[in-house]
């Protein structure tokens, strides 16, 4: 079988990193999570107090601090699973929160950001054999990905997929936080001017409200096999 790169983009809490992991692990690829990395730098402004006096972030501070922010993958205690790791510190326990969320979408609204971390997963995929989720692999990271997927479904759903999520974590969040989380980061993801949240014309789009995860995990997986196999 030959290697391909697969985007997958779409709104936060469709199941795209399920279908992503779980595509990766059944053909050998590497799963890179990249909302995860974006996470990391909004963990390192809200650690180092990035912040104004109103408690928004301080986008210039941040981008003045760009040269001190190390992020690699790390090997986790699964095997084949790998975890984001902030100046040598694994912190996947410490981005998935509410704080985090609520800072992250103003983060990865700045294009200095952006710049950076796009040029280090475009690194990730030169070999190809990579599973990409995030808001814009198709469109921006991996323009010429081989599959590329795009999936929605509707914040109502959304919400209760991440508030089961987050109480199964032992977070204590409302319905109400999360969805307003939810809208709100769709609002300033879709919105921004560089690599804003869209699908690319040739992404195939999967609508989370009429198919299970398993329906669509199929119908993607026959997609894989379509470009991968040797005439
Ligand atoms: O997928 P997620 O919810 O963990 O992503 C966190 C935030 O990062 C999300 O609000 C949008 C942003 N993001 C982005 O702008 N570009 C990406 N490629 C991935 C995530």
């Amino acid at each position: 079988m030959t290697k391909i790169n697969i985007a997958i983009d779409g709104y936060s809490s469709t199941g795209k990193s399920t279908v992503a992991r779980r595509l990766a692990k059944e053909l050998g690829y590497l799963y890179v999570d990249t909302g995860a990395m974006y996470r990391a730098v909004a963990l390192f402004a809200l650690r180092n107090n990035l912040l104004d006096e109103e408690g928004e972030l301080d986008g210039p501070a941040l981008v003045d601090a760009l040269p001190q922010i190390s992020l690699r993958f790390v090997p986790s205690d699964k095997p084949g699973v790998f975890e984001i790791a902030l100046n040598g510190e694994s912190v996947e326990q410490h981005i998935r929160n509410l704080e985090v969320s609520s800072i992250v979408s103003p983060v990865a609204a700045i294009g200095e950001v952006r710049e950076l971390l796009v040029r280090q997963q475009q690194q990730m995929g030169v070999e190809k054999g990579v599973v990409m989720d995030g808001r814009d692999i198709g469109t921006v990271v991996f323009p010429d990905a081989e599959l590329k997927i795009f999936m929605t479904a509707s914040a109502e759903k959304r919400t209760r997929r991440r508030l089961e999520e987050l109480q199964g974590k032992g977070q204590e969040v409302t319905y109400e936080e999360v969805y307003n989380n939810i809208v709100e980061r769709d609002r300033i993801d879709s919105s921004r001017a560089v690599g804003p949240l869209r699908k690319a014309e040739d992404a195939l789009a999967y609508d989370n409200d009429n198919l299970t995860l398993e329906e669509q995990y199929q119908l993607i997986y026959q997609e894989v096999l379509r470009r991968t196999e040797v005439e």
